[in-house]
This record gives structure tokens, sequence and C-alpha cells, in this order.
């Protein structure tokens, strides 16, 4: 399966609010990821922007308020309302949001989205004033109690030209969260999965570290792939740089130590563990507590190694909770089969992912990577090269079986 936003029905809400012309790229970035569109705008927000916009990145018609009236053979806004899988409402005005709240359906918008039984997601744009007021205030709440999903407002710069709370979220930040609303009654729906990604960093110093080429990517990419498929996925991350997957409970860590702590920490009643993150396996017998100076001699670093992250977990998981599969990566440069089924082995895996990262197309930083899934029972899975997202489909393909879902 793809992303959950592929073949889905939006109906995308724009009203007449000054980030009206955010909707389009929002309407643009939900068509890119597969989603049929139809965008309703109300009568204010064809003052901001021209349904020709919407039509053309969408590719489909865009409703207005005149559709409502118009003698076709069927009702518009049932039809909308009943083939849709979310009704999103990006930019919300403070007007649609008490209409909403209170089941005024005097237009199209309106009316449809008070037809519609699928979720009702919400992005309020708006003058901080009029969102803090309690009229905007009870009327959020109450939609909330009704099950109304908000994405922001956050605060920052408003087009009055003051700062507050009142600003439309970034139309990636709406994506990322329809994207994670639409797979969450996907198949693993109500499986806790715990997973680490990236590297970690040893201090030598207060200014200096030893660590490795890791990017998270294929954690991060595992992660996206799972919620994807409605887990509920906590990520325990080593530093990248990568967009956090939303939808996910993301700790932040450093060194292996604390990676380590914080595993241990989460994984409570979890489903799965996965360790994807290139933990050092070293770290130095001492950090100094200031940067070391130069001297002209030479520096001899003694290192004492770190503790297993994978062979705890395992340990752990035959005292307090054996139903958990523990899945590890076995990154290597020299012997990949023999060493990842040495590994599978010795720390009593379910599955192990070798990677040979010591191929001439790189591993580390890239987008794809190509691993074989060892499994316990002694199948044998080798892929081809394939996106990194994939390798985490697959994983998911193999918890569904292992979990007979
Ligand atoms: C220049 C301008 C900007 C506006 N921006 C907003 C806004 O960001 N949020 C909002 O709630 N209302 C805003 N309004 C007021 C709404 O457009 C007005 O309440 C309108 O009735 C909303 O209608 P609708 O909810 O049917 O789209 C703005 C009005 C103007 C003239």
């Amino acid at each position: 399966m793809s992303n959950p936003i592929a073949g889905k029905h939006i109906i995308l809400g724009v009203t007449g609010s000054i980030a009206a012309y955010k909707a389009a790229i929002l309407a643009s970035k939900l068509t890119q990821a597969g989603a049929k569109v139809d965008c309703i705008l109300t009568e204010s927000a064809t003052q901001f922007i021209n349904p020709l916009t919407f039509q053309t990145v969408t590719g489909r018609k865009a409703y207005l308020d005149q559709d409502l009236w118009a003698r076709e053979g069927h009702v518009v806004h049932i039809g909308l309302a009943h083939e849709a899988d979310l009704v999103l409402i990006a930019p919300v005005s403070a007007n649609t949001l008490a209409k909403l709240a209170h089941g005024i359906a005097d237009n199209l918008l309106s009316v449809t989205a008070l037809a519609a039984t699928c979720p009702l997601v919400l992005a309020p744009a708006m003058d901080a004033g009029m969102y803090a007021h309690p009229a905007t205030q009870q009327n959020v709440q109450m939609l909330k109690e009704r099950g109304a999903e908000f994405i922001g407002p956050k605060p920052g710069h408003l087009a009055s030209g003051l700062v507050g709370l009142g600003r439309f979220a970034e139309p990636e930040t709406i994506l990322s969260r329809v994207r994670f609303l639409l797979g969450k009654n996907g198949r693993l729906a109500g499986k806790r999965i715990l997973l680490t990604a990236g590297p970690t960093q040893e201090a030598l110093d207060p200014v200096r570290y030893i660590s490795n080429r890791s990017s998270g990517k294929q954690g991060y990419a595992i992660a996206q792939a799972l919620l994807d498929e409605g887990a509920t996925v906590t990520l325990v991350s080593g530093p990248t740089n990568l967009p956090l997957p939303e939808g996910a409970q993301v700790i932040e860590v450093t060194s292996a130590a604390e990676m380590k702590d914080a595993v241990m920490t989460h994984l409570k009643d979890k489903d799965a563990f996965i360790s994807v993150a290139a933990v050092a396996d070293f770290t130095p017998s001492s950090t100094a507590g200031e940067k070391i100076k130069k001297t002209g001699q030479d520096l001899t670093l003694e290192l004492v190694p770190t503790v297993d992250i994978l062979r705890t977990v395992s340990e752990e998981r035959r005292r307090s909770n054996p139903g958990m599969l523990v899945i590890g990566f076995a990154a290597e440069t020299t012997q990949t089969y023999q060493n990842a089924i040495k590994k599978l082995q010795e720390k009593g895996l379910d599955l192990i992912i070798a990677n040979d990262v010591g191929q001439p197309q790189p591993v580390f930083g890239a987008d794809e990577n190509k691993v074989t899934f060892i499994s316990a029972d002694g199948q044998v899975q080798e892929f081809p090269w394939m996106p990194k997202y994939t390798v985490g489909e697959k994983l998911a393909d193999f918890f569904v079986q292992k979990w007979g879902l």
C-alpha cells in the first residue's frame, strides 16, 4: 500500500480568510499525493481567490454556492457529503466555525459539512482577537467535543500586522496530519511499535563527539510506513536533520546511553521493537569537562563498550513481554548474511534485516536500500534496491503475517 491519502476523496472547504491562497497549495499537495479533491469555496472565499485556481490544481470542478441551487439530476451537497472520506476546511473562518458549531447550513460548504458523516478536520486562520474571543473559543470547544480535529492555529505574524495566535498552519503540516488521520484505521491499527533511528553521538568534550554516517532516513521511513498502516509509533531518535513523522511519539536522544534509557522507559506493553539506529558500539571512557587543547603531542582516546540495546531488549522481552516481536538491522561491510544470522541467533531475534553497507552504491544518506529479511523460522527474502519507505511496507507485511491480521 502507498500513502493513505492516495485514492481518498477529500472535500476541501475554503472560507473567507486572507490565508485562502494557501489552500491552493494544499489542494495541489493533496492532489499530488493521489487524493480526489473536491473544493467548495464560500462566497467570501471567492473574494480572495478564484475557483479556477482550484480547478486547475485539482483537475476537478471547484464548487460554489450557486451549485447548491443548480438544476442537476442529483442533490450536490448530499452527493459530495456521502462520497467523502474526509471533510477538511482550511482555512476555516470564525464565521464558518460558528456555523458548524451550531448546525447552521446556509451555504454549500456548511450544508455539505452537516450532511457528511466522515471525519471533519478544521484549520482555523483569523486575527488573534477573533480566535481568542469567548464565542470562538466556545465554538472550538463544542466542535472538539463532537470529534472534529483541529490543526492549528499557530502563533506568529498575522495579516493585521500583529503577532498572535491565529496563524494558518502550513500546508505541509496539514498534509502530514491528514495523512496520519487517514492512515489511522489501517492494518496495524491498535499495534504499538517502538523503534530507534539515526546515529548516536558520544561526547569527547563539550564541542566534539564520535558518531557515524547514519542519516536516520531508513528508521524514519519505517516509522512513516507503520504510521500509514495505523500503528501507534514511538520513535527514539538520535540526532538527524529529518522532519519528524507526524503522529509518532518522538523521543530525541544524543548518546547510546540515553538511547538505551529511552528505549527501556518506553518498552512496556509494546507489540514490537525494531532497532534501526546505528548505535555506537564504543564510547569515550570519560568526557572532558573543557575543550581538549592542542598540545602538539599525540592524543590517545580510551573507548569502552556501550550497552547492547538490542540484546537488553531481547532479554527483557523474555522476562516481561514474551509476545513482543524483536527485530534488528545488521549493517555489515563483510560477510553480511553470516554476520546477520549470527546476530539473529545470538540475540534471540524474530527477524533480522541485513544490509550490506559496503556496496559501491551508498546506503547511508540515500533514499534507497537493498536488504534481505531473515526470520527466526529460517525464511529468507532478498529484495532488490527499493525506496527506504518500501522497506517499511515490507516490514508492515511481515507484521500482518506474523499477527494474522
Ligand atoms: C481582508 C479580509 C480578511 C479577512 N480575514 C479573515 C480571516 O483570516 N479569518 C476570519 O475568520 N475572517 C476573516 N475575514 C472576515 C470573513 O471574510 C467574514 O467573516 C466572512 O463573512 C466569512 O465568510 P465565510 O465563513 O462564509 O467564508 C476577513 C475579511 C476581510 C475583508
